[in-house]
């Protein structure tokens, strides 16, 4: 096992995070999602397709009823509902981060997972969580981030992927795809085009973090070169709470 400090860049803030993907050597995945899963949908294809050098371990839900759980189990992949309700947050939390560490998870991907990670998750996992959201961030942090753009006026948006901190759609930006707003657009048909962008960079930023070209130098994430293998192929292990 390489201790996860190993890999971490010598002077502070710049760290390299993810393995490299090499023969055999498949990343675990865990995801969390809370509704329709059409992200999910798209990591498992790509993984099905031999795509990724990845698998999903496991999805978690909050919600007994999200589509997410049922596209997991169509996949063969355990397909767990966690419930908030009644609990406290740190409670709830703890038992997701046991489920993933249960489970092998390596790299925790949000997919449309609604409710803010707390600091004590973020810390275990950190620089292990990666999150989606439909704009061009630092623009419309935040719910409904479409149609914020589409009220907004603005005649480009996007998406993004970044790694998670504990500040709302606030992490270092790994990758992002612009998507022009049309004349005749409406929020809803904006959000469809950029939907199609979002399956396409998501499974994208999991590729490059598999492959360990995924640095991070303060608020910036570096896109290593393809091809020179940097981090020594064992998985890294979850930090301990
Ligand atoms: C996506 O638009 C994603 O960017 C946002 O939540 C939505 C999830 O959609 N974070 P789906 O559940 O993956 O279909």
């Amino acid at each position: 096992m390489v201790a996860v400090e190993a890999v971490w860049g010598a002077s502070p803030g710049a760290m390299a995070v993810g393995v490299v993907g090499g023969a055999g050597v498949v990343l675990r995945l865990g995801v969390l999602a809370s509704g329709r899963g059409t992200n999910l949908q798209a990591i498992l294809d790509a993984c099905a397709r031999g795509d990724l050098p990845a698998s999903v371990a496991v999805v978690v839900s909050d919600r007994a009823d999200a589509q997410a759980l049922e596209r997991a189990r169509r996949a063969g992949v355990p397909a767990i509902f966690v419930d908030p309700r009644g609990r406290k947050k740190a409670d709830f939390e703890a038992e997701i981060s046991r489920i993933l560490r249960e489970h092998g998870v390596e790299l925790v991907c949000l997919a449309g997972y609604m409710r803010v990670l707390g600091r004590t998750f973020l810390r275990e996992w950190e620089g292990r969580v990666l999150n989606i959201h439909p704009s061009l961030l630092p623009a419309f942090p935040g719910l409904e981030a479409q149609r914020q753009a589409w009220d907004y006026g603005v005649k480009v948006s996007g998406c993004t992927v970044h790694f998670v901190v504990p500040e709302v759609d606030a992490g270092p930006i790994i990758l992002q795809a612009a998507v022009p707003v049309l004349g005749d657009d409406t929020p809803e048909s904006l959000a469809a085009r950029i939907l199609e962008q979002e399956h396409r960079i998501y499974v994208e930023a999991i590729r490059l973090y598999a492959e360990g070209r995924l640095r991070i130098e303060g608020r910036r994430v570096v896109i290593l070169p393809p091809g020179e293998p940097r981090v020594r192929p064992e998985h890294l292990p979850p930090r301990q709470p």
